[in-house]
């Protein structure tokens, strides 16, 4: 069996312990916050989905995509398609454009666009398909490891993971990791942990758990699945210090929230890097708007502070606002992300 630390390119510092994911955000999780992530502990990143067809058009966009910088490492590029030949040239063009630690292919994706065209989750409906796909990435990348994200199924009355990720096993896949849902529950509806367990009993490579860990508490309940690793999203994107609380808690030790300004710096940070990596603040900005919405969930007197924010466009507006809310909320109580979310 491969360990984690041959997937992921490099050892792990404590590879006794489970691998934390940043899950792949198609429009969230660019260079500049899976660094962030990173640094709060995040431990393998992803890019956002990226078409193959794109990827083959050669297309300038979809090589922004793909670009990372070496502390992302270990980092992988998530590919979508539904044609093997081109999903396989695509993901050897990407191998030698950035040198990924992995290539990830995208089985879950819901949405419309991607999967009219046979892509994402659309794949979960044609197994055939599905491990034709997986076995010519696998060749097009080899050594390079692949791994999937499926989710549990397309809806209630076909939930197929434990027979997708057995033919992945098959094709050579190296890891893959499960949303507890299926394509009709959208992001709606909870995770079915129950089936993340039964593919985790039913493979041998490492399976990594992925929907509605919002707290070290769930985490730690969500490991005794028997998942090797532990993937992240909408939890992230409101607070990045999700990795380093789950961590902490997993260590058994106490773990400090981050203050209000602690978050407020945060957010101007990542504001900042936004404006220097894109060149045009108003448009960094206005890019950051629905960012800015996931970051203030659940602080205090969040209404007119998020009409602000929504309307925002300049690092000086934001300064503003900030100083104007730590002046009158420094001390104030913010729901966490597990309270927003269930
Ligand atoms: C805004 C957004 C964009 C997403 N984009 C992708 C994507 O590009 N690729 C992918 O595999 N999953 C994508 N997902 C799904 C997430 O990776 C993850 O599976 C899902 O959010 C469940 O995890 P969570 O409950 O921790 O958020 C996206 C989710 C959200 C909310």
């Amino acid at each position: 069996m491969q360990t984690l630390e041959t997937l992921s390119g490099v050892a792990f510092p404590q590879k006794e312990v489970a691998p934390l994911f940043l899950a792949p955000m198609a429009g969230v999780t660019n260079s500049v916050f899976r660094r962030i992530c990173r640094e709060k502990g995040a431990d393998i990143l992803t890019t956002e989905f990226v078409s193959a067809d794109g990827i083959m058009h050669r297309n300038a966009r979809t090589r922004g995509y793909v670009e990372f910088t070496d502390m992302e490492r270990p980092m992988g590029v998530q590919l979508f398609g539904s044609d093997p030949d081109r999903l396989g040239e695509a993901a050897r063009q990407v191998i030698d454009w950035v040198r990924p630690d992995f290539i990830d292919i995208n089985f879950g994706c819901p949405a419309n666009k991607v999967v009219c065209r046979n892509g994402g989750s659309s794949l979960l409906r044609d197994c055939p398909l599905l491990e034709r796909v997986a076995a010519a990435v696998v060749r097009a990348c080899a050594p390079l490891p692949v791994t999937a994200k499926i989710r549990i199924g397309w809806d209630d009355s076909s939930i197929n993971a434990v027979q997708t990720a057995r033919l992945l096993e098959g094709a050579g896949i190296q890891r893959v990791a499960v949303h507890g849902r299926t394509r009709a529950q959208g992001y709606s509806g909870t995770a079915n942990w129950e089936v993340i367990a039964e593919v985790a009993a039913s493979v041998k490579i490492p399976v990594i758990g992925n929907g509605d860990i919002a707290d070290g508490e769930t985490a730690v309940e969500r490991l005794k699945t028997g998942v090797s690793g532990l993937m992240i999203g909408r939890a992230a994107m409101t607070n990045p210090w999700i990795f380093t609380e789950i961590r902490s808690t997993l260590a058994g030790e106490s773990f400090q929230h981050p203050t209000m300004e602690d978050r407020w710096l945060l957010v101007r940070r990542h504001c900042g890097e936004e404006v220097v990596a894109r060149g045009d603040e108003r448009q960094s900005m206005q890019g950051m708007r629905s960012r800015l919405m996931a970051y203030t969930r659940g602080m205090p007197d969040a209404r007119p502070l998020r009409a602000s924010l929504s309307a925002i466009s300049s690092l000086m507006e934001l300064d503003d606002l900030i100083a104007k809310h730590l002046h009158e909320h420094d001390q104030d109580h913010i729901a966490s992300p597990a309270e927003i979310l269930h």
